[in-house]
C-alpha cells in the first residue's frame, strides 16, 4: 500500500451494521480504503465477507455488542480502546418501536438501543477519539425528532400516549430527538479537543427497519430510497473535507438543516443530559467533567 493511502486511511467504527444503512455505510467507507470496525449484536461473518469481496479491502474487523445491555456496551468499549486509534464513531444502531419492553437494565428498550446506549458508548470512547483528533462522531437521528413528545419525566416511560401503537412511535421520535440533543452536547464539550460531533437524517430508506412497519410506510412509498442512498449522508459527514471542523449541526441530504426548536432550550437539554447520565449509571470516572472536558 502506498504511503499516501496509509496516511489517509481512518479507523471508523459503525454500530448496527449487519444490514440496512449501517451495512451500506461500512461498504462505502471500505471502498474508500478505511479500516472499518463493524459492530452488531449478531454474527457479522457473512456481512464482513461481503464487504471485503465488494470493496477489495480486507482491513475490516467485526465486534459483538448488544445495545440492550449496558454491560455489553462497556465490554465492547474496552475492546475498541485497544485499537491503535479511532477517527470516526458512527452511532448508527437503531430500532423502531420495541413497545412495552424493558431491558435487564430497567430501561425502555427502544430508548436504550437508540439513545442511552450510544450516549454511554460515546462517553466511553471520548478519550480515544480525542487522542486521534481531528476526529468525528455521528449520531444517526431522524426528521421524526420534530414530532417528539419528550419530557424529562417521560424519557424512560413505557407509555407516552393512551394508544399503544402511538406510544411506541412517539418513544422512537423521542429517542431521535435525544440523538440530536446528545450530539449537540458532545459537540460543545469536545470541541476544544478536536472532536467534531454532528447528527443526521439518512432519508426514508428501504431497510428491514422500515418494512417491519409497512402500514406507516405505505403513504410515503414513492419517497423511499435504496439503502446505499441512505448511507450517503453518514459517508459524507465521516470523511468529507467540506465539513472539516463543523460541529453541533444536524444534516439532511448532506446539507445543514434546522433542528427542532426545543434544542435551543438549554435547561431542557442539560436536564436530558443529566437524566441520561443517571439512567446509564455513569460512573464518576466516565463523566466528561471528571476528565476535564467541559
Ligand atoms: N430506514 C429509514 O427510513 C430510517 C429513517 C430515519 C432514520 N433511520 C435511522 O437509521 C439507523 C439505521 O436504520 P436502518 O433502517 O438501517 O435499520 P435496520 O435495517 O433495521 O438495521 C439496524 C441494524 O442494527 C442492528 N441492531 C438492532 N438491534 C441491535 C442491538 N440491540 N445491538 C446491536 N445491534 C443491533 C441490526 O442487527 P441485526 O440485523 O443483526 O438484527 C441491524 O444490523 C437507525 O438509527 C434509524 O433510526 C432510518
Amino acid at each position: 500500500m502506498s504511503l499516501s493511502l496509509v496516511k489517509l486511511s481512518k479507523t471508523i467504527l459503525i454500530t448496527g451494521c449487519n444490514e440496512g444503512i449501517g451495512f451500506q455505510t461500512a461498504l462505502a467507507l471500505a471502498r474508500q480504503n478505511h479500516r472499518i470496525i463493524m459492530a452488531d449484536k449478531n454474527d457479522l461473518t457473512e456481512s464482513k465477507n461481503k464487504v471485503i469481496e465488494d470493496s477489495c479491502n480486507d482491513n475490516i474487523v467485526t465486534k459483538c455488542v448488544d445495545f440492550t445491555s449496558l454491560s455489553s456496551i462497556r465490554n465492547f468499549a474496552q475492546e475498541v480502546k485497544e485499537e491503535e486509534r479511532l477517527d470516526v464513531l458512527i452511532n448508527n444502531v437503531g430500532v423502531f418501536c420495541l413497545g412495552k419492553e424493558r431491558t435487564d437494565d430497567g430501561l425502555q428498550a427502544t430508548m436504550q438501543v437508540n439513545h442511552f446506549g450510544p450516549f454511554l458508548l460515546t462517553h466511553l470512547l471520548a478519550e480515544k477519539l480525542a487522542k486521534s483528533a481531528p476526529s468525528r462522531v455521528l449520531f444517526v437521528s431522524s426528521l421524526g425528532a420534530f414530532f417528539h413528545r419528550l419530557t424529562i419525566d417521560s424519557i424512560n416511560s413505557l407509555d407516552v400516549s393512551y394508544f399503544d401503537g402511538l406510544s411506541s412511535l412517539l418513544i422512537y421520535y423521542n429517542s431521535k430527538l435525544c440523538n440530536i440533543i446528545t450530539a449537540n452536547g458532545f459537540a460543545k464539550k469536545l470541541k476544544k479537543l478536536g472532536v467534531a460531533v454532528n447528527s443526521l437524517h439518512p432519508g426514508m430508506t428501504a431497510t428491514t427497519f422500515l418494512w417491519k412497519n409497512q402500514s406507516l410506510v405505505n403513504p410515503f412509498k414513492f419517497f423511499i430510497q435504496e439503502p446505499a442512498m441512505g448511507a450517503q449522508n453518514s459517508v459524507f459527514l465521516s470523511t468529507s473535507k467540506h465539513v472539516d471542523g463543523v460541529s453541533g449541526k444536524f444534516f439532511v441530504d448532506m446539507k445543514e438543516h434546522q433542528q427542532p426548536r426545543i434544542t435551543t432550550d438549554e435547561k431542557f437539554c442539560d436536564d436530558i443530559w443529566s437524566c441520561s447520565e443517571y439512567f446509564v449509571a455513569l460512573k464518576e470516572e466516565e463523566r466528561l467533567t471528571s476528565r476535564g472536558y467541559k
